[in-house]
């Protein structure tokens, strides 16, 4: 495991950043599993940045989002469908054909689940990246804190503590979605390198415990520590417990 510990969230996201132009510059048709929430926001700016100067290009990379709320459609400004759009995939040159996301609005959810999984299975060698936050509770993804680890995408009940740390983007918490559909933990294990950002004193304790305390699914993030490569990148409140 490596560890970057960083000064701020700006050299933060230019440290993540520079991990994935690297691997998407060795091999331009890269498949990434990606991440929203606040800890990738700083990342994808400076990967813009990039592709706007000229040194990076999206062309031929393929992306798997990890996880979306169940019921908010690609035009809700809450869906993860929505942020990735604002925040990378309009700003860079990838094609629209190589974005996968599940589908928060199909009429099945537990099909879509199917689905989403077989595209999964079908990426050869596994994800080249996963980009990963971590929740107040150790999610990875959305999956939640659980006696058992699921492999496969699946539907999941949000919770409490989850709907709560999301409530800021929303109107209230009464308007978060109470379910998610998530990539499960087998695509993110067999991903070839796993790339974890956390930032900001609250993280702390997860962090401390992700890395430190025992593999359980009681901390989900904690299964990471099985993982041949990962990297975390975190800043200096982050990593204040280890
Ligand atoms: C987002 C996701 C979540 C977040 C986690 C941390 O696609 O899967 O696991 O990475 O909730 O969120 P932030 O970065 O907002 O602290």
């Amino acid at each position: 495991m490596q560890l970057f510990i960083c000064e701020n969230k700006q050299q933060l996201g230019e440290r993540a950043a520079g991990i994935l132009a690297t691997q998407i510059q060795k091999k331009p048709d890269s498949v990434l599993g990606l991440a929203t929430g606040s800890s990738p926001v700083e990342t994808y700016r400076c990967l813009v940045g990039m592709c706007r100067a000229g040194t990076l290009s999206f062309r031929d990379v393929v992306t798997y989002n990890l996880d979306e709320y169940v019921g908010l459609d690609a035009a809700h400004e809450q869906s993860y469908a929505y942020f990735m759009r604002t925040h990378l995939f309009e700003h860079v040159d990838i094609d629209p054909a190589n974005i996968h996301i599940p589908n928060g609005t199909a009429p099945d959810a537990h099909a879509e689940c199917t689905r989403y999984t077989e595209a999964l299975a079908g990426v050869e060698g596994g994800l080249d990246i996963q980009l990963l936050g971590v929740g107040l509770n150790g999610h990875i993804g959305f999956n939640e804190p659980d006696d058992v680890f699921t492999p496969d995408t699946h539907v999941v009940t949000l919770d409490d503590s989850t709907i709560e740390a999301n409530a800021r983007f929303f109107a209230s918490p009464d308007d978060v979605p109470r379910y998610a559909i998530t990539m499960g933990v087998r695509p993110i294990m067999y991903a070839k390198q796993v790339l974890v950002l956390l930032s900001g004193a609250a993280k702390a304790p997860i962090l401390r415990d992700a890395l430190r305390g025992p593999v359980t699914p009681e901390v989900p993030a904690s299964l990471l520590q099985l993982h041949p490569r990962v990297t975390l990148v975190v800043d200096r409140e982050a990593a204040s417990l280890l």
